[in-house]
């Protein structure tokens, strides 16, 4: 059984931080930012929205878009890095405020990748026969987890949600292939020490800033450009596919320079690469699915094109799925 993404949503913050508003908190330019990442504006929320509430407006939007009755619902896989509270999961919060009485559901951690992967699990549900709509979202408040005082993180995060339903294709059309990895050795690179197991909060955790991520970002960048290349040209390799044939590569959203050197690299020329980075920065598992949505809303990809998504994350997380867009 094919399974088809069939309405995409997203959600983003009102509030806006541009590179201005970064040039009076820290010492940066709109111009190094610019040049180095792509980034011009991100968006915020406001105190009391967090992660939940994002993704409930993106679950609210993907049921009116579908024309879906809340109890259709079978699943709902929310990928997170940001999620309200470690327990109750965000699945749990956004199943209550959606009000859907018959499902079930999960957070997933994948970090950048982490709606590839939900995407790929969600698929798996679908093939199955047993799970007639599932709701994918990814989401994250990189606010809350981001110290606006070091400028070689702060400049690069922003906050939002965009999600998919899938179903069971009626066509041809649907997710042809995907290929997952993940490599801890490389754990150090991106990380937020604190808040988990192995550092629970404490005064000495929050001391030491130990909430926050931190990166090693020329580390992150090397890895990002092979690992995003590689995967995206081995999927269209095996599927006997060239980058001539995508009709639109929407990769994660991370830096510009990433997005052309991976692109390059694939033989994909720059007008068929979806790029909207420079309104709202990495929103870490939120940026395939808001772009997804963007060119869907916009026309830039119509029943039957081929359609290469590809991201990296902390981990390292990485992958690449391929889909024939429509149902
Ligand atoms: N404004 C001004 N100067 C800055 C800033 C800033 N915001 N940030 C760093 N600099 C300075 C540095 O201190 C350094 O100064 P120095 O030469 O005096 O030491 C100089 O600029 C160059 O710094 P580099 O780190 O070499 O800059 P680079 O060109 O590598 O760009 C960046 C840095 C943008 C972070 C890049 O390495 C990058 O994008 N890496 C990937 C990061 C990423 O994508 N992370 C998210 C992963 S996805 C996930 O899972 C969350």
């Amino acid at each position: 059984m094919k399974v088809a993404i069939t309405t995409t949503a997203k959600y983003l913050p009102d509030g806006v931080l541009s590179n201005f508003d970064l040039e009076k908190m820290i010492d940066t330019t709109d111009d190094w930012i610019k040049t180095r990442t792509g980034i011009e504006t991100r968006r915020l929320v406001s105190k009391g929205q967090a992660s939940a509430y994002m993704a409930t407006e993106v679950g609210k939007i993907l049921l009116e878009r579908s024309n879906t009755d809340k109890n259709e619902i079978d699943l709902i896989i929310i990928a997170t890095i940001t999620p309200d509270t470690l327990l109750p999961s965000t699945a749990a919060r956004v199943q209550h405020n959606l009000d859907a009485q018959n499902c079930w559901g999960f957070d997933l951690s994948g970090a950048c990748t982490g709606f590839l992967y939900a995407l790929e699990t969600g698929s798996k549900f679908v093939e199955s026969g047993n799970y007639k709509k599932v709701m994918v979202i990814g989401v994250d408040t990189m606010s809350s987890i981001i110290d606006y005082t070091d400028r070689t993180t702060c400049v690069l995060f922003g906050d939002g949600a965009g999600g998919v339903l899938l179903e069971p294709a009626e066509s041809k059309n649907g997710i042809i292939d995907s290929l997952l990895r993940i490599d801890g050795s490389g754990g150090e690179a991106l990380i937020m020490p604190g808040g988990g197991s192995l550092h629970p909060a404490s005064a000495d955790t929050i001391k030491k800033k130990m909430h926050y991520v931190r990166q090693d970002g020329k580390t992150v960048f090397k890895f990002a450009v092979k690992g995003m290349a590689n995967i995206s040209s081995e999927i269209l390799k095996k599927n006997n596919y060239t980058g001539d044939d995508v009709k639109l590569f929407i990769p994660h959203q991370a830096n510009k320079r990433i997005i052309d050197a991976a692109a390059k690299r694939c033989r994909i020329p720059m007008d068929r690469v979806l790029i909207n980075i420079n309104k709202y920065g990495n929103t870490t598992d939120a940026t395939i699915p808001i772009a997804m949505d963007e060119a869907a809303s916009n026309g830039l990809i119509k029943d039957g094109d081929l359609v290469l998504t590809s991201s990296f994350g902390a981990g390292f997380t990485w992958g690449s799925i391929l889909i024939r867009w429509g149902n």
